[in-house]
């Protein structure tokens, strides 16, 4: 394989940048070339492709954001937008694509495989809810900016002992919500994988209040509920002055942490090695430090459990 696609498709993630320039620098270090697609998969079907040189990936290791651009492509879920995009790898020479994204982008991958293009899928999403990886690329940045944020309301909410809800983001996973609770030593976190009611959380405030403690602080997922709902709820049944915190897109911009930088540039690496040996239809994923390569089929559709153990743990902490 000489020539090879490369696309980030669906929500941003910080560290996508990193895993480009890995892509390109071990392709070109091989011997292959690589063809970038803007858009995501919007550019595989209008034909967004531009190549990609050692020196175009230069001074984007540390930059959140991806320079290919991101996009949802509701025209690449119908049959007719797959075969133009399959034509237009064909024309351009591109023998595989690598494939930045979450679960809807895999999907995509797969319909892809499925017409015999060989597809290598990175998991770059905030929300680490892909199956077959211990961490995506993008959360762990995600989750420093949400604790940093903690920390900063945690200052106010003593010194005017308020109850603070912190909405994070996490459409159907809770994995931000719960690293970034047990870092931020939150006195609830509530995860659309744990089922708990606002009886619950109101009670354990007041038994921390009754014991002296100055604030109060609940980080909440999107996926499990309305922060400003769960604000609402708190300040009715206990009656303390609360206020609520979105932080939204913030989570998702910013320069990636070292940790996403590093297994950003290990998949990528991979990815191109597996390319290379004709391997596809996979997924590059980490596990204890090192890359592990898992079926597409075998990640897509499933869900990646949290640990109950670490949901036990950061309640314990915060009594
Ligand atoms: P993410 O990859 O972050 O989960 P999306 O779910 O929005 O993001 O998916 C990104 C894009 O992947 C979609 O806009 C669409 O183009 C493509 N995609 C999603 N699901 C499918 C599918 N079942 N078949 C083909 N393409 C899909
Ligand atoms: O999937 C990543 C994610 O950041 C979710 O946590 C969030 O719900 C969603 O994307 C937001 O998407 P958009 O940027 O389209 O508003």
């Amino acid at each position: 394989m000489k020539r090879i696609g490369i696309l980030t498709s669906g929500g941003d993630a910080p560290g996508m940048n990193a895993a480009i320039r890995a892509v390109v620098r071990k392709a070109v270090f091989e011997g292959a070339e690589v063809v970038g697609v803007r858009h995501g998969y919007a550019g595989l079907i209008s034909g967004e492709f531009q190549p990609l040189s050692i020196s175009s990936v230069g001074d984007i290791i540390h930059r959140g954001g991806t320079i290919l651009q991101t996009a949802r492509s509701p025209e690449f879920m119908k049959p007719e937008g797959q075969q133009q995009a399959i034509t237009n790898l064909s024309d351009q020479g591109i023998e595989g694509l690598i494939v930045v994204g979450g679960d809807g982008s895999f999907r995509g991958a797969q319909a892809l495989a499925r017409a015999g293009i060989k597809a290598i899928g990175l998991p770059g999403t905030i929300d680490n809810d892909i199956a077959g990886t211990e961490s995506t690329i993008g959360f762990d940045t995600a989750v420093n900016t949400a604790v940093e944020a903690i920390d900063r309301i945690r200052d106010t909410a003593t010194s005017h002992e308020r109850a603070f809800v912190l909405e994070v983001m996490g459409r159907d996973a809770g994995f931000i919500a719960l690293a970034a609770g047990l870092a931020g030593g939150a006195e609830s976190i509530l995860i659309p994988e744990v089922q708990t009611t606002m009886d619950e959380v109101c009670e354990r405030l007041v038994r921390g209040r009754d014991r002296g403690k100055r604030h109060s602080l609940i980080v909440v997922a999107e996926g499990f509920a309305p922060g400003m709902q769960v604000g609402e709820e708190v300040r009715r049944r206990t009656g303390y002055d609360t206020r609520v915190t979105i932080l939204g897109h913030i989570q998702r911009g910013g320069s990636p942490t070292a940790l996403d930088r590093n297994i950003a540039s290990q998949m990528g690496a991979r990815a191109v090695d597996l390319l290379l040996q004709d391997q596809a239809n996979l997924m590059v994923g980490v596990a204890g430090g090192r890359t592990v390569d898992v079926p597409l089929d075998e990640v897509v559709g499933r869900k990646k459990a949290v640990d109950r153990a670490t949901y036990q743990l950061a309640l314990t902490l915060s009594i």
